[in-house]
C-alpha cells in the first residue's frame, strides 16, 4: 500500500486508463462499517483507493470537528490489511484554498432531516466528494446506506453534473447487539452505549410493524417515538419517507426508508432501515 498526501502524486499513480478503479472515501477512525465498503470495493475493482480526510466544511460551528476521533496509525494498518493500493490522506491546505467555487446542495433535499438539523452540512459533503471524484476519477465509488440522505444527494450530484462514476450502495453494518457502527460511538459512556440500543430497537420495531401489515406512517412513527422515549435520549427526528426523501402517509414496500436521528448526551447518532 502506498500512502499519498499530494493530489498530483495520486493522479500520476492512477494514470492507468484501462484499470477499474474502486474508491472508498472516509473520514477515518475506521470501523467494521468502513471495512465492509473497502472489502466490497477490493473484490469489484483492479485498483483500490481509500481516502481519510476529516472534512472541515461539512461540520457546523460548534460541532465535533476538533474532537472528531482520529486514529491514523490504526487506520493505515486496517487499510494495508484490506489490501488497499493507495491510501489518500491529504492535509486541509492541500484540499482547500481560501476563496473557492462552492457546491450548493439542492434546496429540497438538503434542508430536511439531516440538512434541517445541520444546515450547510451537505454543501460541505458535496464540495469534498466532488473534489475527491475529480482527483481519483473512480469507476466505482462506495457509500453506506447508513448515511442515506448523503447517498441520495451524492447520487443527485452525479446526475446533475453528468459525472462518469458508478455509485455502489452498501448495507449498514451493525455491532452484535444491533447498534450501527459509527466513528462517533466512541463518545458514548457505558450508560449511553446501553441507551443507544434503543435506536436500532426502534428501527426493528418499525420493520416488525410493517411486516405485520401496519403501513400507516403516523402510527409507526408514534410507536417508534414511544420506544425511544428515555431521559437520556433527545429525538431530533423520526421520519418515514420514500427513497426520494418525499414524505409519505403510507409505507410503500420496496420504496421506503425509516430514519432516526437522536442525541444521547452530546453525541448525535443516526440510523435507518430500507423497507
Ligand atoms: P464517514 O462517516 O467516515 O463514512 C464513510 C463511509 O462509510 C460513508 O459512505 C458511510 O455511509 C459509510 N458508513 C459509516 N458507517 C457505516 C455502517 N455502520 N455501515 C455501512 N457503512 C457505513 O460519510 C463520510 O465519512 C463523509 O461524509 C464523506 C463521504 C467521506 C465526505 O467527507
Amino acid at each position: 500500500m502506498i500512502i499519498v498526501t499530494e493530489i498530483n502524486e495520486l493522479k500520476k499513480l492512477l494514470n492507468n486508463k484501462t484499470a477499474k478503479i474502486g474508491f472508498v472515501p472516509t473520514m477515518g477512525s475506521l470501523h467494521d462499517g468502513h471495512i465492509s465498503l473497502i472489502k466490497k470495493a477490493r473484490k469489484e475493482n483492479d485498483i483500490l483507493v481509500a481516502s481519510i480526510f476529516v472534512n472541515p466544511t461539512q461540520f457546523l460551528a460548534g460541532e465535533d470537528l476538533s474532537k472528531y476521533p482520529r486514529k491514523d496509525e490504526a487506520d493505515k494498518k486496517i487499510c494495508e490489511f484490506c489490501d488497499v493500493d493507495y491510501l489518500f490522506m491529504p492535509d486541509i491546505t492541500t484540499m482547500y484554498s481560501n476563496d473557492e467555487v462552492l457546491v450548493k446542495a439542492p434546496k429540497l433535499n438538503s434542508f430536511i432531516l439531516e440538512g434541517e438539523c445541520r444546515p450547510g452540512h451537505f454543501d460541505g459533503v458535496l464540495q469534498i466528494v466532488l473534489k475527491l471524484f475529480n482527483i481519483v476519477n473512480p469507476t466505482n465509488v462506495y457509500f453506506g446506506k447508513k448515511d442515506a440522505q448523503q447517498l441520495s444527494l451524492i447520487r443527485q450530484m452525479v446526475n446533475d453534473f453528468y459525472l462518469d462514476v458508478n455509485i455502489v450502495e452498501c448495507e449498514i453494518v451493525r455491532e452484535i447487539d444491533g447498534l450501527a457502527y459509527s466513528s462517533r460511538n466512541v463518545y458514548l459512556s457505558k450508560n449511553e452505549r446501553t441507551e443507544a440500543l434503543k435506536i436500532s430497537q426502534a428501527i426493528k420495531l418499525a420493520a416488525k410493524l410493517i411486516g405485520k401489515g401496519e403501513l400507516n406512517v403516523d402510527i409507526i412513527t408514534k410507536e417508534m417515538q414511544r420506544s425511544l422515549t428515555s431521559e437520556m435520549i433527545s429525538i431530533e427526528y423520526i421520519h418515514i419517507t420514500n427513497k426520494n426523501f418525499k414524505s409519505i402517509k403510507t409505507v410503500e414496500i420496496g420504496n421506503t426508508i425509516v430514519l432516526v436521528a437522536v442525541k444521547i448526551g452530546t453525541t448525535r447518532l443516526i440510523d435507518n432501515i430500507w423497507i
